[in-house]
C-alpha cells in the first residue's frame, strides 16, 4: 500500500475534495479502528486543505466529547454537549459552519488565530460517535462546497469504523 497522496490543493474544490474523498477512502480501507482512522483522516485533512489551522476529532464518551486525534496545536480536552461550536454540532446533530467564531455565543478558543470552524457531527445508526472539526484562520473560510465535501469525507469515516 502506498502512503503517498499527492493532492494538489490549489486545485478547484470539488476536484479537490473528490480526490480526497478518493484518498479517504483507500487511506482507511479494511481498517475498522477508530483511532487509526481518525488519525490519518485528520493529517490528509490538514495536510491538503488549505488554510486550516487545526483539524481533527472529538468523541462522545457517554458524557461530553473528548479530543481524539488531531493535527494543529494543543486543544481544550472535554467539551460538554451544547457548549462551544462542538457541543451544539452534537447535540443538534447538524453541522455547524461558523464564518466568524467570535459572533458565536459560547465559542470555544482554543487557538486565538481561529476565525472560521466548520464541525461536522459524527452519526452512526443514530448513536453520537462524536465530531469532525476544522478551524481556519482566515474569517469566513468555509463554504457549501467545503461543507459538502468534508461532510463526504466523515460518511467515509463512519462507513469505514464498523
Ligand atoms: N472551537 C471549538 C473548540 C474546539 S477547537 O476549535 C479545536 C468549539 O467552540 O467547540
Amino acid at each position: 500500500m502506498s502512503f503517498a497522496f499527492a493532492i494538489d490543493p490549489d486545485q478547484p474544490k470539488p476536484a479537490l475534495f473528490r480526490h480526497l474523498a478518493d484518498a479517504a477512502r483507500a487511506l482507511l480501507d479494511g481498517e475498522s479502528d477508530r483511532t487509526a482512522n481518525a488519525a490519518n483522516l485528520s493529517a490528509l485533512i490538514y495536510s491538503t486543505v488549505p488554510d486550516l489551522n487545526w483539524a481533527g476529532f472529538y468523541f462522545y464518551d457517554g458524557s461530553e466529547l473528548v479530543v481524539g486525534p488531531f493535527q494543529g496545536l494543543p486543544a481544550c480536552v472535554r467539551i460538554p454537549l451544547g457548549k462551544g461550536v462542538c457541543g451544539t454540532a452534537a447535540v443538534q446533530q447538524s453541522t455547524q459552519r461558523v464564518a466568524d467564531v467570535e459572533q458565536f455565543p459560547g465559542h470555544i478558543a482554543c487557538d486565538s488565530a481561529s476565525r472560521s470552524e466548520l464541525v461536522v457531527p459524527l452519526v452512526k445508526d443514530g448513536e453520537l460517535v462524536g465530531v469532525l472539526d476544522l478551524d481556519s484562520p482566515r474569517l469566513n473560510r468555509f463554504d457549501d462546497e467545503d461543507q459538502a465535501g468534508v461532510e463526504q469525507l466523515a460518511r467515509i469515516y463512519l462507513d469505514a469504523i464498523g
